[in-house]
């Protein structure tokens, strides 16, 4: 009978499912559970509830983690379903489980308890695919590719150093989820509706029952407060985005014939036999904008929102898990695509020379030979356009270049070894051997480097 007193105050009427957050709440049954042992040991050890009762409740949380989420009695929320099926279990004295607290801290903690988890997940997923990252470029740090700027062939740059770029951006992603972890890793409960309680509860004992560093401080902050699930998906937000750079380059990589994916990250085509579709890396590339939805939504659901509770939060919740688990599994994909994708060098290095990509060294040797940057960049520029004429060679279209800008032929310089190296892209790369650059020796240094930040994460 106690049962049926507490069910019908759930009535709701006509808003009854539009009211209830049981299903989606499925997220933290076991966090919930986590939170009411925490808050009934701590009541106990305050003596606000006797042992026994304590006991009692506590016997009833193994039964209800035993049966499962789907056995939930109904209820606006798990909170109050579990504690329906507490009082179900316990009698009138399972109802003293909810003392000096509320939903609203409640709910609180349970989001930070799961959450906390589920970033450590994506943090996993993003060392994943950094130590895919390091291994590539440890592969490759003589495998010549061509490098672009606006899609256009640029200058040579190996595959090492396209995958560090990568690995760079994702361990800054790594950094903001920490940074999202340690504001997370503090407790709200024992805040109660938000203006505390006059039991003597211990706020640090249950924060440390439920492995929170901290408490937080205040009570109505502690239940209004999203911003940290707002900051959460904002990182993971950006973490799909540097997925979504990595996913079109392999994408146009591959359409190239620079890289063969290998079949587990392949799709074929329903009617057209031959083909090898990217699929699993479009479907990264789209993550991003599930995740910018994710921050857009939950932006527009927290804007305005007034101190203290509002029902909103509610709704706020669904945005940050299903942006977590979407950017989680793009991550794990992009990594095991990336591991697993196969290099054709020969391809890169025929690549690697096509559109004049040495012109810059080119330019840079001749500002090293003393002609100012800008006039060197004029003359290469000008004996670029010339030597597309057939019959044109590069070197004579320099020298004739050279003429008109400097009223000097330069022909020791046109017909010098170190021409001859600016114009190989092999050579090209080499010489480029400034911090950070592609120089196999530059890209040994940031391999070290790389290494060391993956193992301190
Ligand atoms: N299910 C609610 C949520 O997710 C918590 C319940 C608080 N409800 C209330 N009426 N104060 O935010």
């Amino acid at each position: 009978a106690e049962g049926v007193v507490r069910r019908d105050r759930f009535s709701g009427g006509p808003a009854r499912d539009f009211l209830s957050s049981l299903a989606a709440d499925e997220r933290i049954f076991g966090a919930d559970l986590a939170v009411d042992r925490a808050h009934v040991v701590m009541l106990a050890e305050c003596d606000i509830v006797d042992d026994e009762t304590a006991g009692a409740i506590l016997g009833a949380l193994d039964e209800i983690e035993a049966a499962g989420h789907d056995a939930l009695p109904e209820g606006e929320d798990v909170h109050e379903a579990i504690e329906t099926a507490v009082i179900d279990r316990v009698g009138p004295d399972g109802g003293r489980m909810h003392t000096a607290r509320s939903r609203n801290d409640e709910v609180a903690t349970c989001i930070r308890y799961r959450l906390r988890e589920d970033v450590l997940g994506a943090v996993e997923a993003t060392l994943a695919l950094r130590e895919a990252l390091a291994e590539i470029a440890d592969v490759h740090t003589e495998t010549i590719m061509p490098g672009y700027t606006h899609l256009q062939p640029a200058q040579p740059t190996t595959v090492a150093q396209w995958a560090l770029s990568y690995e760079s951006a994702v361990a800054r992603d790594t950094a903001r989820l920490f940074d999202a972890f340690d504001r997370l890793d503090a407790s709200p409960l024992g805040a109660a509706a938000f203006a505390g309680t006059p039991f003597e509860i211990d706020r640090e004992r249950t924060a440390e029952l439920l492995g929170f560093s901290s408490v937080l401080s205040n009570a109505t902050d502690a239940v209004a407060g999203r911003d940290v699930l707002l900051e959460t998906t904002q990182a993971l937000s950006t973490l799909a985005t540097t997925l979504s750079g990595l996913a079109e380059d392999l994408i146009v990589f591959a359409n190239r014939g620079f890289v063969d994916l290998a079949d587990d990250y392949s799709s074929t085509s329903s009617i057209m036999p031959q083909k090898v579709n990217p699929d699993t890396l479009e479907l990264v590339r789209a993550v991003a904008g599930d995740a910018a939805a994710g921050v857009q939504g939950l932006t527009t659901t927290l804007k305005g929102l007034p101190r203290a509770y509002n029902r909103d939060l509610q709704r706020a919740t669904p945005h940050v898990w299903e942006t977590v688990d979407a950017v989680t599994e793009a991550t794990e994909v992009a990594a095991g695509a990336a591991a697993t994708a196969d290099w054709n060098a020969e391809s890169l290095s025929a690549a690697a020379g096509e559109g004049f990509s040495t012109a810059t060294g080119v330019a840079d040797l001749l500002a090293a030979k003393g002609v100012p940057f800008r006039t060197a960049h004029e003359i290469v520029a000008e004996a670029a356009a010339a030597a597309e004429e057939p019959g044109v060679s590069i070197r004579e279209a320099l020298a004739d270049a050279a003429v008109a800008h400097l009223d000097a032929p330069l022909d020791e310089f046109v017909a010098s070894g170190a021409l001859a190296d600016a114009l190989d892209p092999e050579s090209s790369v080499v010489s480029r051997d400034s911090t950070g650059g592609p120089a196999p020796e530059a890209v040994a240094d940031q391999l070290a480097a790389v290494s060391s930040s993956i193992e301190a994460d």
